[in-house]
């Protein structure tokens, strides 16, 4: 379901150049949970953005159920993003003036989907991930675990087939971050695909392939 070749990202800073991803060519099928593992700096975050998205690629495919993403216009880019994918962060980036349900009622509309029908998915994907009782809860008030399960159902808002996370578990205590491994676990068996960059090895049982990723380069 995602196709990618001869995928390369080189950034440019005035005259000094930085190849983060190094000519990757990789297959991802329906309903895979890859784990993207490499030391800081191999390039997690930048593939994990091209595949979403958020950047653009200096040369390379990423087909996306048939469609190559790199040649999509700005408009066709950002609908990929609203509709194809949901992205999960290390840092939760939920909107700080936004209650729970507020943050992940906003996909919604961006799409056109009427109030009401925003109002009871939202409540829903808040019940899936644990959370209704702190609907009303601004991000200030709730854990990072917290946080994090409600950025978990922003992502899953507009009900993207892909889930792409980058360290999800990297500022969480133990305990907490294995609610968030289960809760990836659980959206796989529903059939999502997921490619996570991690370092916690907790995934590694769940996963259907590690993905190694050194200078730009991944292997497996
Ligand atoms: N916006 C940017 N401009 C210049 N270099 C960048 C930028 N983003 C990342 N890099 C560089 O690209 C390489 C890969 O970074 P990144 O994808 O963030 O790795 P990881 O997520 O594995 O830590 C690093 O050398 C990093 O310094
Ligand atoms: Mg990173």
């Amino acid at each position: 379901m995602i196709d990618i070749e001869n995928l390369i990202k080189v950034y440019r800073r005035g005259k000094i150049e930085v190849i983060a991803i190094r000519d990757v060519s990789l297959r991802i099928e329906k309903g895979e949970m890859a784990l993207l593992v490499g030391p800081s700096g191999s390039g997690k975050t930048t593939f994990l953005h091209l595949v979403g998205g958020i950047d653009r690629p200096t040369a390379g495919k990423i087909v996306v159920n048939g469609k190559n993403i790199v040649n999509f216009n700005d408009e066709e880019l950002t609908n990929y993003r609203r509709k194809e994918v949901g992205m999960v962060f290390q840092f939760f980036n939920l909107l700080p003036m936004l209650t729970a349900l507020e943050n992940v009622m906003l996909p919604m509309e961006f799409v056109g989907v009427p109030r009401n029908e925003r109002k009871s998915r939202a409540m829903e994907l808040l019940k899936k991930v644990g959370m209704e009782d702190r609907k009303n809860h601004y991000p200030d008030e709730m854990s990072g675990g917290e946080q994090q399960r409600v950025a978990i159902a922003v992502a899953l808002a507009n009900d993207p087939p892909i889930i792409l996370a980058d360290e999800p578990t990297g500022e969480l205590d133990t305990e907490t971050g294995m609610k968030i491994i289960e809760l990836f676990k659980k959206l796989n068996d529903e059939g999502k695909t997921i490619i996570i960059a991690t370092h916690d090895l907790r995934l590694e049982k769940y996963a259907s392939r590690i993905l190694e990723i050194r200078d730009g380069k991944i292997h497996g």
